[in-house]
C-alpha cells in the first residue's frame, strides 16, 4: 500500500501539523500485515484492561456494541452496518488530518474520517498525529450515542460557519473541540470518568487525566474553553469537566458569532490557568510543567 501523502503542514496554535491529500480512500485491508493487526491487538487489549471505571459508560457500551477487541484491524464497512442503523453516521477512510474546511463538511454530513493506516509498534505509547486506532477507537464509540452524534454533526456545522468567519472564529472552535472531543471530563455519581477521544486512546493519559495531581480540572464553561490555548505534545495541563452530554450540546446550540466577537478583542488564556468563576473541581500542582513551551 502506498504511503499516505502528506501535501503541507500547517502552523497552528497546535504547532506545526500535517495536512494530507483530501481524498476519500477505500480501507485497504486486505493489505494489512500481521504486524498492523497486532498493533491493533496489542493498543486494544491495554485500553480494555485500563478503561473500565475510567472511561465513562457511554463509551464502554459503544465499544461492546461495535465489537471492538482483539481480533485484528476491524473493517470500516462492518462497523458501519452497526453504526448506519444507530445514528446515522457513516465511517470513511481518509490519508490522515484534513484541512479544516473538508474535516468540517463530512462531520456535518455525518461522515467520520477514519485515518487507514495504524502507527508502529514503536509508537504505541506516543504519536504526533492521529492514526487508525486513535480515529477508530477513539472517536467512533460515543458516535452510538445519540447525543453526541447530534453534537458532531452540529460541530461540523459550526464550523463551516466559523470558517467563514475568519481565522479568529476557527481557533476559538478548535479549542471546543479539544477540550471535549478530544480531551474531555464527564462528571458522573460514581467520580469523574474520560469520554475524550485523546484520553481513551493513550494508557498514560488515560490514568493522569483522571490521577495526576498535576493538571487542573475545571467545570465545562463554553467561552471560557473557547479562550483557553493547548498543547499537542505533552499531556493536558487542564481538563474540562461536563455534567453530561446533553449539558453539552445545549451550550453549543447558541449562534457562537458574537461569541467570536467578544473573543476577539481578550486575551486568551494560558493552558494552565485557572481563573476566578472558574468551578474548580482540582487545581493542579503544575508540577514538572514547563509553561514557557505553552502556545
Ligand atoms: N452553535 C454553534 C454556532 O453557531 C455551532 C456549534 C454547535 C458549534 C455545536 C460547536 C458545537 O456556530
Ligand atoms: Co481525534
Amino acid at each position: 500500500m502506498a504511503q499516505p501523502r502528506r501535501i503541507e503542514h500547517q502552523q497552528t496554535d497546535r504547532g506545526a501539523i500535517p495536512v494530507y491529500a483530501t481524498g476519500v480512500v477505500e480501507q485497504p485491508w486486505t493489505s494489512y500485515s500481521a504486524s498492523e493487526h497486532q498493533v491493533w491487538d496489542q493498543l486494544v487489549e491495554r485500553q480494555t484492561a485500563l478503561l473500565p471505571g475510567r472511561a465513562c459508560d457511554e463509551f464502554l457500551q459503544g465499544i461492546e456494541r461495535l465489537g471492538l477487541g482483539a481480533g485484528g484491524i476491524p473493517k470500516f464497512s462492518e462497523l458501519n452496518r452497526v453504526l448506519g442503523p444507530a445514528t446515522g453516521w457513516t465511517l470513511i477512510g481518509v490519508e490522515g488530518l484534513l484541512p479544516d474546511h473538508v474535516f468540517f463538511d463530512h462531520l456535518a454530513n455525518r461522515r467520520f474520517p477514519v485515518t487507514w493506516w495504524i502507527r508502529k509498534p514503536e509508537q504505541l505509547d506516543y504519536i504526533s498525529e492521529p492514526d487508525l486506532f486513535h480515529d477508530l477507537y477513539g472517536h467512533v464509540p460515543l458516535l452510538l450515542n445519540p447525543v453526541f452524534a447530534d453534537y458532531m454533526q452540529a460541530y461540523g456545522r459550526g464550523g463551516m460557519k466559523a470558517h467563514g468567519i475568519g481565522a479568529d472564529a476557527l481557533m476559538n472552535l478548535t479549542r471546543l473541540y479539544w477540550y471535549t472531543v478530544e480531551f474531555g471530563l464527564i462528571d458522573t455519581p460514581q467520580g469523574l470518568r474520560i469520554y475524550g477521544s485523546g484520553i481513551v486512546s493513550s494508557r498514560g493519559e488515560s490514568i493522569y487525566a483522571l490521577e495526576s495531581p498535576v493538571p487542573n480540572r475545571i467545570g465545562f464553561d463554553l467561552e471560557r474553553i473557547m479562550a483557553t490555548r493547548y498543547r499537542i505534545d505533552t499531556y493536558q495541563r487542564s481538563y474540562f469537566v461536563i455534567d453530561s452530554f446533553e449539558q453539552l450540546f445545549e451550550a453549543t446550540r447558541p449562534d457562537f458569532a458574537p461569541i467570536y466577537a467578544r473573543l476577539r478583542n481578550r486575551d486568551s488564556h494560558p493552558a494552565a490557568s485557572v481563573l476566578d468563576g472558574d468551578r474548580v473541581f482540582q487545581r493542579g500542582t503544575g508540577e514538572g510543567w514547563d509553561d514557557s513551551a505553552d502556545a
